[in-house]
């Protein structure tokens, strides 16, 4: 079980938790504004991209390669984005804050 907390751009916080699944899923889930998974997950279209906060960077880790050709795409990247449809739920994400990049 992980608990997760999203911020959106209307700085609404929304904590949400699951024990599978994607992040992206779980946002999709719980109506996170800013989180809409167009893709379907499989990397490429960046509707699911946040800023990890960067102390729980160490948790989430960097981008995957695939990702990050799809970041370099869009022009909010930062060293914390990451595309939540390429992070799988799991207890190591436990009490992490993502902030909504759209
Ligand atoms: S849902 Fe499309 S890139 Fe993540």
């Amino acid at each position: 079980m992980a608990k997760i907390t999203f911020i959106t751009q209307d700085n609404d916080t929304i904590t949400a938790e699951a024990t599978t699944g994607t992040v992206m899923e779980l946002a999709v889930d719980n109506g996170v504004q800013g989180i809409d998974g167009d893709c379907g997950g499989v990397c490429s279209c960046a509707t699911c991209h946040v800023h990890v906060r960067p102390e729980d960077f160490e948790k989430t880790g960097g981008p995957n390669d695939i990702e990050k050709d799809m970041l370099e795409l869009d022009d909010e990247v930062s060293e914390y984005s990451r595309l939540t449809c390429q992070l799988d739920v799991s207890e190591a994400l436990d009490g992490i804050i993502l902030k909504v990049a759209h």
